[in-house]
């Protein structure tokens, strides 16, 4: 389970977190909701041990972000806003690549299943010359490939076709639904929150969104 208590993080003198308390079952899929700015990016490196809590304690089962912040980076899978992969390396020569920096060794014929999966075929393409969705896709399956427990999805579907976002969904849902693995997913589009998630985090004062997803019928923890 992972475990937030009264977590708060401060930038010089602005507030961005304020007293957030949490926990997340294995195989949910909390989505995280709020305007530009509110936090939710924030929220998300301080789960994926990039950035530290001002006060306050994170925990999965029995490791402490305090003390074992090295140790849960195996089990974190995380994908920032900005996409991160080699722009000249082919489809292949990033997967291989990232597959070398993780400690569980994958067979070629793995690492092109994990893209299959999301319909990712462009196996020998340049980076580059892929859209901006085949990015996409390939940087959440490089984050898959050490088999994280936990997955942090910053934004992953933005600007992309609806069939990618249908097919990235589905298979992050598989990721909750058959590997029983804990998902936190920030998105600004409502049908992708109502789709995908089980329970909704709302952070900022403003109540637009919370009016919106009170409509969803969705489980709300609001921030
Ligand atoms: N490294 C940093 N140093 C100082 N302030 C920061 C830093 N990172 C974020 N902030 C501030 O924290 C606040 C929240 O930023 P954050 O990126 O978490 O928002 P967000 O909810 O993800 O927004 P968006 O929807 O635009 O992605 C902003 O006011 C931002 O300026
Ligand atoms: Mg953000």
């Amino acid at each position: 389970m992972l475990k937030l208590q009264s977590v708060t993080k401060h930038y010089a003198s602005n507030t961005v977190l304020s007293n957030i308390s949490f926990t997340v079952n294995p195989g949910e899929i909390i989505g995280i909701v709020g305007e530009n700015g509110a936090g939710k990016s924030t929220l998300l490196r301080l789960l994926a041990t990039i950035d530290k809590p001002t006060s306050g304690k994170i925990s999965w089962n029995d490791f402490s972000y305090d003390t074992k912040w090295k140790e849960m980076r195996k089990h974190i899978g995380y994908v920032p806003q900005e996409i991160a992969i080699w722009e000249d390396l082919t489809v292949e020569e990033n997967m291989r690549f990232f597959e070398r920096l993780t400690s569980r060794h994958k067979q070629i014929e793995e690492l092109r299943q994990i893209c299959l999966a999301m319909n990712l075929t462009k196996w020998q393409e340049t980076a580059r010359t892929l859209s901006g969705g085949m990015k996409r896709k390939l940087n959440l399956a490089i984050t898959l490939i050490h088999e994280p427990e936990i997955l942090l999805l910053d934004e992953p579907t933005v600007g992309i076709d609806l069939k990618s976002k249908k097919e990235i969904g589905a298979y992050i849902q598989k990721q909750a639904r058959d590997f029983n693995r804990i998902i936190l997913y920030i998105s600004h589009d409502m049908d992708e929150i109502q789709a995908l998630c089980d329970r909704v985090i709302c952070i900022g004062e403003d109540s637009f969104y919370q009016d919106i997803l009170q409509q969803t019928g969705k489980e709300i923890i609001s921030f």
